[in-house]
């Protein structure tokens, strides 16, 4: 079998270092050759990737003379609205942690579990979902399975590293730079700028992008919070359904979905570092009206994990 050729623009930030270790992990990275690309901050720096070392190079135009099969994009909107186009057009599977193209019509936005099937051979941009909305997706899923869905509330309590590395340095270090509020100390109750509906950038992301995930018209109201904790995202979730709910059911399509029930509390720091979503403080309102907590670690179920998942489809279906 021939190595595949794999790109990772962002290769020194949060979601790119997780996606080599994941690719570490589920060893994919001995059938690949490597290469990584970040800006001239980091350009010129080695890393230990299977005993091997690797530089980080400076992204330019060199770049696209090289042919690649996957490129993963974790730089910023920025970049990906700039280079994403240019790999695919070379031909390459482009899976993208930005917001870039998550909205286009042509563009699937994919948690592999639930719609998969959305990528095609000829799918060449493939969106990864904005972290906040992965985990609350997965869940809502579940219920859909067993239930209709009329009205979704979700509040977030969304991690640090979220807003990737420069803000990490801020809790870190008590510092303004990335997060000019203040992160230590703060729980921001905005993330990403306001816009003309009053939602933030953050709130309009999920609010969109569960219903392209699962392909419905959900009545969804989102508000989302920035608070001084490392990692993982929790959300508190109100969802009104069509019928009289039974929570024993509940459990078991979430068991079914190897999704964790917690009957207590989940902690953010027992699911950091870890693939899974779990639930816990799963209550009744009323006959139709349930809430519950979710947890997950936003750098790996709300990125690189999802955006290896994908790539592992592409390489089985599309490559080998
Ligand atoms: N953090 C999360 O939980 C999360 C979850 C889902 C999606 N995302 C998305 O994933 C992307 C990356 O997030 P992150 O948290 O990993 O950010 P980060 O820690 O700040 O890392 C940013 C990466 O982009 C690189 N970069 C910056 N400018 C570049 C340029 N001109 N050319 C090439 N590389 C450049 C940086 O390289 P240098 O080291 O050289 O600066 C660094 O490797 C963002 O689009 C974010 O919205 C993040």
């Amino acid at each position: 079998m021939r190595k595949i050729d794999v790109a990772i623009v962002g290769a020194s930030g949060l979601v790119g270092e997780k996606i080599i270790q994941i690719l570490e992990e589920e060893n994919l990275i001995e059938n690949m050759n490597i290469a990584l690309y970040v800006s001239n901050k980091s350009a010129g720096k080695e890393i230990l990737i299977e005993n091997k070392m690797h530089r980080l190079v400076f992204l330019d135009e060199g770049a696209l003379e090289r042919k690649f099969d996957i490129v993963f994009f974790s730089a910023g909107d920025e970049i990906s609205s700039l280079w994403v186009p240019r790999f695919a057009e070379k031909g390459a599977f482009v899976i993208d942690n930005s917001n870039a193209f998550r909205h286009l019509e042509g563009v699937p936005l994919v948690i592999p579990e639930i719609n998969i099937d959305k990528v095609s051979k000829n799918s060449k941009i493939i969106a990864n979902p904005n972290c906040s909305t992965i985990e609350l997706a997965i869940v809502i899923n579940a219920l859909s399975k067993i239930y209709e869905i009329k009205k979704i509330i979700v509040s977030t309590y969304q991690s640090v590293s979220g807003a990737g590395k420069g803000a990490l340095s801020d809790l870190k270090n008590n510092t303004k730079f990335e997060i000019p509020q203040g992160i230590c100390g703060n729980v921001i109750p905005r993330i990403g700028s306001l816009s003309e509906n009053g939602f933030c950038t953050e709130e309009n992301k999920i609010m969109f992008e569960l219903n392209k995930i699962l392909n419905k018209n959900y009545s969804i109201c989102a508000s989302t919070a920035r608070v001084p904790i490392p990692y993982c995202h929790t959300e508190s979730v109100y969802v009104k359904l069509t019928e009289n709910v039974n929570l024993e059911d509940i459990m078991k399509e979430l068991y079914k979905e190897n999704i964790i029930f917690n009957e207590d509390i989940a902690l953010s720091s027992e699911l950091a570092d870890k693939n899974e979503v779990a639930v816990c403080r799963l209550r009744k309102f009323s006959e139709n009206e349930i809430a519950f907590f979710v947890v997950a670690d936003n750098l790996r179920r709300g990125a690189s994990y999802n955006a290896v998942l994908i790539a592992k489809h592409i390489i089985n279906k599309f490559l080998n």
